[in-house]
C-alpha cells in the first residue's frame, strides 16, 4: 500500500497540482479513479481507488471512547461505557439539561486543544452534558483511507451510547446537538443516521471532502440534511479538505469558504489549507461565548453578497444559528481572533 501510494504520487505529482486548482474535470478520472490530498505537513498523496485494499489489510483495530463534562466534573471527565445489555450508567449525566458531543478529525483526539476549549466555553455558558468522543485509536492511522472508512464505526458507536441514554435516562434526541470537524463532521453524520430518534441538531466544522464529495458518495455514506432536524455546515476550505458544495440545511460560507480564509495566506499549500480547514472551530468555539455574532446573510452566491445584493435575510454562524435557517449564508470575517465583525459587512 504504501509503496503504491509513493508510486502514484511520483507519476501523478503533476497532476496533483493541477487538480489542485480546483479547476477538477472528470476527463483524468480525477475523483472517480484517483484523488490526490495533501497532509498536514504539505505532503502530496494520490489514493489510486483500485488499488485500494479490499480487505483489512492495512486496518488498525482501536477503540471509541467517550468522556462526559458537566460543571461538576468540567476537568475531570466521567468515561461512560455501555454494557452488553445496553445498560450506561452515569454519575453526573443530567438527562434534564441539553447534551453537546463534539468530536476531532484524522491524526486528532478528544484532548485536541480546539476540543477542550469548546468544552469550557459550554460549560462556562450552561450547565450542559458535554461529550467529547475520542476515537484517536483509529484516526491516528497514517493512511487516510482507513481513517476515513473508519467514521462509520465510531458513528455507529455513538449512536449506540445515546440510544442508550435515551433508554435509561430520560432525555430525548430534541436535546442533542453534535459537532465535528472535518472527519469528525463525517462521524456525527453517521451517528445522526443511526440514532433511532429525532437528533437535534449537527454542526459540521469543514466536513471531509475526499472520499465523501470527492468521489461523490450516496447521502448515505456522508453527512447530509436528512442526518438530523437541523444540519448546519461551516465551509472554510471547500473544495479541498472540506466539503465544497451544499449538505445542510444551512450551509454558511465565511470568506467564500474557500482557502486561504483571511489571516493563512502564504506560499505553503498545505499550510494554507490546513489554516483555512481549522478556521471552521475557530469560528465556532468564539461563537460560544462571544457577544459579537456571526451574522450571515443569504444570497444565490459569493459574488451577489460581495456586491450588497443580499441583505434581507440573516442567520448567526455557529453555535446560535436559527434552526429555521435555510440555504446559502455569506459573510466576511476578520483575519485573526476575535474574528467576528458583528453586524458589519
Ligand atoms: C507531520 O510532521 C510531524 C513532525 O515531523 C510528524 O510527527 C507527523 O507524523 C507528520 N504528519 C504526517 C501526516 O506525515
Ligand atoms: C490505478 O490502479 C490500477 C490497477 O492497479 C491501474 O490499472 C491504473 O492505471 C491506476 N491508475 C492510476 C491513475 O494510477
Ligand atoms: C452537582 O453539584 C451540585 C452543587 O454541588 C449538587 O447539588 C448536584 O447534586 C451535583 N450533581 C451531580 C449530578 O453530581
Ligand atoms: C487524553 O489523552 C489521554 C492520554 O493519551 C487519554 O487517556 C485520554 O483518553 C484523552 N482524553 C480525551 C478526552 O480524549
Ligand atoms: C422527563 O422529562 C420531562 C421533560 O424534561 C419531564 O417533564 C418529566 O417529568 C420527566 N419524567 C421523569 C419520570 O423524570
Ligand atoms: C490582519 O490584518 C492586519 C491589517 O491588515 C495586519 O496588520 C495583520 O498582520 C493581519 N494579521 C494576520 C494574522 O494576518
Ligand atoms: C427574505 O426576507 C424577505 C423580507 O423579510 C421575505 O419576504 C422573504 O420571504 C425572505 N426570503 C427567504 C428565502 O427567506
Amino acid at each position: 500500500m504504501g509503496v503504491t501510494i509513493t508510486l502514484v504520487s511520483k507519476l501523478f505529482g503533476l497532476m496533483c497540482v493541477y487538480a489542485g486548482v480546483r479547476s477538477v474535470s472528470s476527463d483524468d478520472g480525477y475523483g472517480t479513479e484517483w484523488l490526490c490530498y495533501y497532509d498536514e505537513n504539505g505532503t502530496e498523496h494520490t489514493m489510486n481507488f483500485s488499488a485500494l485494499p479490499d480487505d483489512s489489510d492495512g486496518w488498525i483495530f482501536g477503540g471509541v471512547y467517550f468522556y462526559l463534562y458537566t460543571r461538576n466534573n468540567s476537568n475531570d471527565p466521567e468515561l461512560l461505557q455501555t454494557e452488553i445489555n445496553g445498560q450506561t450508567k452515569s454519575q453526573y449525566f443530567d438527562p434534564s439539561r441539553d447534551t453537546k458531543a463534539l468530536t476531532h478529525g484524522w491524526r486528532g483526539s478528544g484532548n485536541d486543544t480546539w476540543i477542550q476549549i469548546q468544552k469550557t466555553h459550554f460549560l462556562d455558558r450552561a450547565d450542559l452534558n458535554v461529550i467529547v468522543v475520542n476515537w484517536h485509536e483509529l484516526a491516528k492511522n497514517p493512511n487516510y483511507v482507513w481513517a476515513a472508512l473508519s467514521t462509520r464505526y465510531v458513528g455507529k458507536q455513538l449512536a449506540k451510547l445515546l440510544n442508550s441514554m435515551v433508554d435509561n435516562f430520560n432525555t430525548t434526541g430534541e436535546k442533542m446537538h453534535l459537532i465535528g470537524h472535518s472527519l469528525g463532521a463525517q462521524v456525527m453524520g453517521y451517528a445522526g443516521m443511526f440514532f433511532s430518534k429525532n437528533m437535534f441538531r449537527i454542526t459540521g466544522l469543514d466536513p471531509a471532502r475526499p472520499l465523501f464529495e470527492l468521489p461523490p458518495m450516496p447521502d448515505e455514506y456522508r453527512l447530509d440534511r436528512t442526518d438530523a432536524m437541523f444540519v448546519d455546515i461551516i465551509h472554510t476550505d471547500g473544495g479541498f479538505f472540506g466539503y465544497k458544495e451544499s449538505h445542510g440545511q444551512a450551509d454558511f460560507y465565511p470568506n467564500g469558504g474557500t482557502s486561504p480564509q483571511p489571516g493563512c495566506e502564504g506560499e505553503d499549500r498545505g499550510h494554507v489549507d490546513s489554516c483555512s480547514h481549522s478556521r471552521s472551530h475557530e469560528f465556532f468555539g468564539e461563537s460560544i461565548q462571544s457577544g459579537v455574532p456571526f451574522t450571515s446573510y443569504l444570497c444565490d452566491d459569493f459574488q451577489g453578497f460581495e456586491n450588497g445584493e443580499c441583505k434581507a435575510n440573516t442567520s448567526s454562524m455557529g453555535e446560535p444559528a436559527q434552526p429555521r435557517s435555510e440555504g446559502n449564508y455569506y459573510l466576511h470575517t476578520r483575519n485573526e481572533s476575535l474574528y467576528a465583525l458583528g453586524d458589519e459587512f
